[in-house]
């Protein structure tokens, strides 16, 4: 396997390190690209008020998240963990006995490859690792970086490889952070990453989660799921406003009611349990002990709660599974949208997308009858609230 290792304080990780990544990749054609964050050792001067480490750990792991590249991408936090001052040498023989046989290459931008040879044991790191250098910027200097090269090899017997990202920008972290606690949003940051921030309080934003606009309430929330989740939540968002304009529904009680309606998705069953009991959310048995009927539930109480929604969104996104009897419009359209936003795909999925938009009861009972079905093809036991949403909704149209 040929392994990167990509180390930095990650404060915050940014556009600029996930194109690193991402075009180290393709160059060296890497099996696995390893984030490692620094720690927080006592001397080293981290700009006041930066997060703490193990945010900027699960910051540094949103932003690999969103590379899509799971099976290529981890965040080590091996530097994290260590106590005292933390050396590249150290990691890198960490990693060593970590993958033992196979190639490391050290990820490095400019000005860290310019200065390599004044490191800590420089020739026990280029020993264990070769080192790619890319030039983050149009005006590195190709000649400065080329003689760097040279003198790696010759005095060292360096691997070094040099990458250019055309096209990026520099991006200063300082400015960066200076730009977040003066409230400005950064086009430099992932949303996911800048919604982690709004979430957390971190560099002096203070987001009132309560009233964010729909552009920080959809980060903030994308912050909460996989990357690989999102495509599915924006899909449920584009077609429940479609539906909330055929439906003459609010488009944006709609909108505000898709963002959110997974954003538990990926809870264990005990943070479920532990935030539906703390808002005592109602939950029959049926419910506490299965993830997928209780997202819906802990989703309702973060929009509720956490994120100040009104009624119409958080009764929406607490039936969004299981529909039930006597559904708001909203609630329908919701549990429409999800069930026939683009991504989803199984046979009968045209017919219930083109009934969405002519016979609104007729697609929920449509809608219900597929859940049932399929519960009962996979041996599971179906909610009542999906069994009485069938019959509700096909009252007086069955002979
Ligand atoms: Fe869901
Ligand atoms: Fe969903």
């Amino acid at each position: 396997m040929r392994i990167g290792i990509y180390g930095g304080s990650f404060n915050p990780p940014h556009l600029g390190h996930m194109a690193a990544a991402r075009a180290a990749i393709a160059a060296l054609e890497l099996d696995r690209l390893v984030f490692v964050p620094a720690g927080d050792p006592p001397h080293k001067e981290l700009a006041p008020g930066s997060p703490s480490p193990e945010k900027r750990l699960e910051m540094t792991a949103l932003a690999a998240d969103q590379l899509l590249l799971p099976k290529v991408t981890e965040v080590w936090d091996v530097e994290v963990e260590r106590q005292g001052k933390s050396f590249t040498s150290d990691t890198l023989a960490e990693a060593a006995e970590r993958w033992p046989g196979d190639e490391l290459w050290l990820l490095v931008g400019t000005d860290m490859f310019l200065t390599l040879h004044t490191w800590h044991e420089p020739e026990r790191i280029l020993k264990l690792a070769g080192v790619c250098a890319f030039a983050r910027s149009l005006s590195d200097d190709r000649a400065e970086l080329e003689a760097q090269k040279i003198r790696l090899e010759r005095d060292f017997g360096a691997k070094v490889e040099l990458i250019a990202i055309p096209g990026l920008v520099e991006i200063s972290s300082t400015q960066l952070r200076v730009g977040l606690s003066q409230g400005e949003h950064s086009a430099a940051l992932d949303p996911a990453v800048y919604g982690f921030i709004l979430r957390e309080k971190l560099y002096g934003t203070e987001a009132d989660l309560t009233r964010l606009n729909i552009d920080d309430l959809r980060r903030v929330s994308w912050s909460m799921v996989k990357a690989k989740r999102l495509a599915h939540i924006r899909g449920t968002e584009e077609t429940a406003a479609a539906l909330a304009r055929r439906w003459g529904a609010d488009e944006d009680v709609m909108r505000r009611a898709a963002i959110l309606h997974d954003c538990t998705k990926y809870w264990t069953l005990k943070e479920h349990l532990a935030l539906c009991d703390r808002y005592h959310e109602p939950l029959d048995e049926l419910e506490r002990s299965a993830e997928k009927l209780l997202h819906s539930k802990s989703g309702a109480v973060m929009a509720k709660y956490v994120f100040g929604q009104e009624d119409a969104v958080v009764e929406a996104i607490r039936y969004h599974t299981t529909a039930r009897a006597g559904m708001s419009l909203e609630e329908k359209l919701l549990y429409l949208a999800d069930y026939i936003e683009p991504n989803r795909a199984f046979p009968e999925v045209e017919e219930l997308r083109k009934l969405a938009f002519e016979d609104l009861d007729g697609a929920v009972a449509m809608g219900a009858w597929l859940s049932i079905q399929e519960m009962e093809e996979r041996n599971r036991i179906v909610h009542r609230n999906t069994v009485e949403a069938y019959t509700y909704y096909t009252r007086g149209k069955r002979a």
